[in-house]
């Protein structure tokens, strides 16, 4: 199928835009009408399951890291997360009762596959969520969950990213279903959440100015770090890695708890620090250590709802407001000013965004 630009100026542009409508169609393939979830024959039997190891590389191991929150919280799983170059060398022991999870958006990426290669015949059960269900990782696996993103042509993965997360979540829950981790009334907030996502993500699309414009005050920057607590650590680390795949401006992502453990001693004035925190359970924390970093002269961009910013916007160098929405989904939404950050300073840096240098979108070879 041929794919065009849309009127956008990029296909990053257009596949961030379209999001909502990706991702309506994403729920629509796994959602009923009453609001089950349902997966591809064959199941998976989550009550025989003890454990997960999750593998993939790049954007796509951010998504594994994200769901990890979610199995531990809502399903009481434990979850193994690692990086497919560093898994398949390792010789790490797969216990019994351990379902190796794979996440690759091509389905061909080299690393990822030789680890689900090498979880043959040690895994119970092989599962993957792909993008391409012709592709070698969807073949070679039990069960391959589609993510149904579409084409992806940007280098830099995006609506992939935000598929991913959507198709995890909904495991998360029938597997929190299956093994009674969850009730009802949980269940059905969690659906309904979902189904809230498409138009919280046009919502937050709408804030493209705010984010333009602190991102035109980005682009000047060398170094920038990207703080987050919680689940939103690892979209912390998505939208640095967002912004040097495609504005090759310098930028680290830490737990924000970490910060006083060695990055604070970067902070001063020249270096912006983006703050990713709704305003949820872990927000005070968060709060103080942007506090820290304000104290330090750093110059905080703020990421958060309207009582976020309401809360602890004061003295910040920067406000981007997005809609309040169910702590559940907030990693998916906030996906957005990750990835319109790093898009809008890569324009503002004239770099090229669909094709950035030294990058590949799939790497099949290691
Ligand atoms: C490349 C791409 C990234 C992607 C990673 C994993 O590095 O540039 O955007 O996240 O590969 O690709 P996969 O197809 O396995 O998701």
């Amino acid at each position: 199928t041929r794919v065009d630009k849309a009127g956008h100026k990029h296909f990053m542009a257009k596949e961030i835009a379209e999001q909502p409508v990706v991702l309506a169609n994403t729920l629509a393939n796994y959602l009923t009408a009453n609001g089950e979830i349902t997966l591809p024959d064959p199941g998976i039997d989550f009550t025989a399951i003890d454990r997960l190891t999750m593998v993939a590389c790049g954007t796509a191991y951010y998504a594994c890291l994200t769901a990890k929150y979610w199995f531990e919280q809502i399903a009481r799983l434990p979850v193994e997360v690692d990086v497919a170059s560093e898994f398949r060398y390792r010789e790490p022991p797969i216990p019994a009762r351990t379902l190796a999870l794979f996440v690759s958006q091509s389905g061909e990426t080299a690393d990822t596959l030789a680890a689900l290669r090498y979880c043959e015949g040690k895994a119970d059960k092989i599962m993957s969520v792909i993008n391409v269900p012709e592709s070698s990782i969807a073949r070679e696996s039990d069960l391959a969950l589609p993510i149904f993103a579409g084409v992806e042509v940007g280098v830099a993965s995006t609506k992939a990213f935000t598929c991913q997360l959507t198709v995890l979540l909904m495991l998360v829950l029938k597997a929190a279903k299956a093994r009674g981790t969850i009730t009802d009334t949980q269940m059905a907030d969690h659906i309904s959440a979902l189904r809230s996502l498409p138009a919280l993500m046009n919502l937050g699309i709408e804030q493209g100015e705010a984010m333009q414009s602190t991102a035109r005050k980005l682009a000047e920057a060398r170094d920038i770090l990207f703080l987050g607590r919680g689940v939103m650590y690892p979209l912390a680390l998505e939208g640095a890695l967002k912004l040097k795949e495609i504005s090759y401006i310098h930028a680290e992502a830490y737990a924000s708890g970490e910060l006083k453990h060695g990055p604070i001693a970067l902070i001063d004035k020249s270096v912006p620090v983006v703050v990713m925190a709704p305003r949820d359970t872990l927000f005070d924390k968060t709060i103080s250590n942007m506090q820290e970093v304000m104290a330090r002269k750093g110059k905080v961009a703020l990421i958060s709802n309207a009582a976020g910013i309401e809360e602890a916007g004061d003295g910040t160098w920067a406000q981007i407001k997005m809609p309040d929405c169910p702590d559940i989904v907030a990693p998916i939404l906030y996906a957005i000013p990750a990835q319109l950050l790093a898009y809008h300073t890569a324009v503002a840096k004239g770099t090229d965004v669909d094709q950035p240098r030294n990058l590949a979108k799939s790497v099949t070879v290691e």
